[in-house]
């Protein structure tokens, strides 16, 4: 449990003092204050403990155990049977204190991914706590109605915390989404995907060393909400999927096994305008997708089974083949059935209209004829984002935002000659891989050995904290059309996101708004293993 990347932590240790005698955040862990009072208390600690998932050894794990100090009795609920964190259940407009106490043996800090809070309610990596220590989080939710993830932030080990179980989901309610009679209470299923590998012991291995660290970890093993064996029993009725990818870097490419196509009422930061229709849709690490299914007229006994289809071109042809194990990437397989138990005559109707989505106009754009760059760039082991890899108070210029401001950014791979990546990745591009063994002669063919490996392009899941934002458009200049059209349909890229998948080839502009809060706010690939590499950013919101 205790193995880290192979990262030296100096940088760490000096910007952690920095950020300290700045902040004191790093010297005192956050307490309660008396002038907040709260509409829900909850004390949430991390801990190790043992789990059943399969027969035989308990696993062991760490995990999240929620207590409801104060609050509606839905506030949380256990996942049977689970190592994952309660689910929890807000309220737009509730104020809400969260105790974090740290009972595991090294710090940690834990984030709330979605929820557009206070630099000092958003989990800061420098906000870490020591084991025994508690920190105190305050906010009031500002959020739409959305499913959120919550999960450790620390620094060098979010994806070693994460695999060994730290992770949970929040639901948050509104009025707007109430008013549409969804469905509901058992009709309404949070479903958390994760992939796992186990030793004949049934305990978890974080294998993989440096291609691991490289390419993200995939695991042998699906679990959904923790279970290896995860069945749905419905009625014949509409149901309501809540979907998280809660994965390290595993991306899934999601549809029926019949081929009925997915109706998609919702993504990250709540629900879409009106339902969409999709063959399939690719959930990449932490982004989350609402779905409409409806069994009604399906017979008793009926099963249908979700899959991840057969995909190409988001992660470098050998790695595609060389990880995952059994589950080789881009590989199709299943993920879980539903079959149908009893009859139910009654069901909602799905709604033509869902939600309304204030979208950014252009003169609202600060920075409308410059977007900020995003360029992700991964070559000899070294992960970056606009050329530099994760330091606190590094901030570039680029990197300070003015608050209450909506700012353009585009995201985009960036091949050498730009910032940081230097000769090897441009050359390696322009000579061997432009066109050549990528497109034409098909994938399967790069041998290569890690100099080759470490210039080849993958997608990266990018997620900015706090507020959600708006995709504004998508274009693909790559040079692999075939691979690219077994992902294309499955990009959502209506609704409010806060985490969008970037492929190889694409570039991808998003409007994003900046409210509220000063300070500093992460962003960085979602791949937990990229963003402990070090491909994070911070904002300084000032
Ligand atoms: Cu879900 Cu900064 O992360
Ligand atoms: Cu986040
Ligand atoms: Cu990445």
């Amino acid at each position: 449990m205790r193995n880290r990347l192979g990262l030296t932590r100096r940088n760490f240790l000096l910007s952690a003092a920095a950020f300290a005698a700045s902040t004191s955040a790093r010297a005192a862990p956050r307490a309660a204050t008396d002038s907040f009072v709260p509409d829900v208390d909850i004390e949430l600690i991390c801990r190790r403990d043992a789990v059943q998932i399969f027969d035989g050894r308990p696993t062991q794990v760490w995990r999240y155990a929620g207590n409801l100090l104060k609050g509606p009795a839905n506030t949380l609920t256990a996942l049977p049977q689970s190592y994952l964190g309660p689910l929890m259940r807000f309220v737009k407009g509730q104020k809400i204190r969260l105790r974090l106490r740290n009972d595991l043996p090294e710090e940690t800090i834990t984030h709330w991914h979605g929820l557009h809070v206070p630099m000092e309610a958003d989990g800061h990596p420098m906000a870490a706590i020591d084991p025994g220590q508690t920190y105190v989080y305050e906010f009031e939710m500002r959020n739409r109605a959305s499913f959120n993830f919550y999960h450790p932030h620390t620094h060098e080990a979010t994806a070693t915390q994460v695999y060994h179980g730290l992770a949970g989901g929040i639901i948050v309610e509104d009025e707007e989404e109430r008013a549409l009679g969804l469905p509901s209470g058992e009709f309404e299923i949070p479903i958390v995907l994760q992939d796992r590998s186990f030793d004949d012991d049934n305990q978890l291995g974080y294998w993989g060393g440096m291609h691991r660290n490289m390419f993200g970890f995939y695991g042998e093993r699906i679990l959904v909400n923790g279970r290896p064996d995860f069945r749905l029993e419905v009625a014949s009725r509409a149901y309501r999927l809540r979907i998280l990818n809660a994965s390290n870097a595993r991306i899934y490419k999601l549809c029926w096994d019949d081929r009925t196509p997915l109706t998609v009422i919702g993504v990250d930061g709540g629900l879409l305008e009106r339902p969409e229709t999709r063959p399939y849709v690719m959930l990449a690490p932490a982004e989350r997708v609402d779905l409409w299914v409806d069994f009604s007229g399906r017979a008793v006994g009926s099963k249908l089974v979700m899959r991840s289809g057969e995909f190409d071109g988001l992660v470098p042809p050998m790695a595609q083949r060389m990880m995952g194990g059994g589950l080789t990437i881009g590989d199709d397989y299943p993920l879980f059935a539903a079959t149908v138990t009893r009859a139910m005559s009654d069901s909602p109707k799905l709604p033509e209209k869902l939600a309304t989505i204030r979208h950014y106009r252009v003169e609202e754009i600060a920075n409308r004829d410059s977007p900020r760059p995003i360029a992700l760039s991964m070559s000899h082991m070294q992960l970056a984002i606009n050329g530099r890899t994760y330091e606190h108070d590094n901030v570039m210029d680029i990197e300070r935002v003015p608050v209450n401001s909506v700012q353009l950014f585009e995201i985009f791979h960036d091949h050498g000659g730009g910032m940081g990546m230097g000769m090897g990745g441009g050359m390696m591009r322009g000579g061997m891989m432009g066109g050549g063994m990528m497109g034409g002669m098909g994938h399967g063919m790069m041998g290569g050995g890690m100099g080759m490996m470490g210039m080849m392009d993958m997608a990266h899941p990018v997620h900015l904290h706090g507020q959600p934002f708006e995709v504004l458009s998508r274009t693909y200049t790559g040079e692999d059309e075939e691979a690219y059209a077994t992902i294309r349909e499955g990009l959502i890229d209506s609704g409010l996101k806060d985490t969008v998948l970037v492929a190889p080839g694409e570039r991808v502009r998003i409007a994003k708004p900046f409210g509220d809060f000063k300070g500093r706010f992460m962003y960085h690939c979602h791949n937990l293993e990229h963003e402990d590499m070090g491909m994070m950013r911070e904002f300084s919101v000032e």
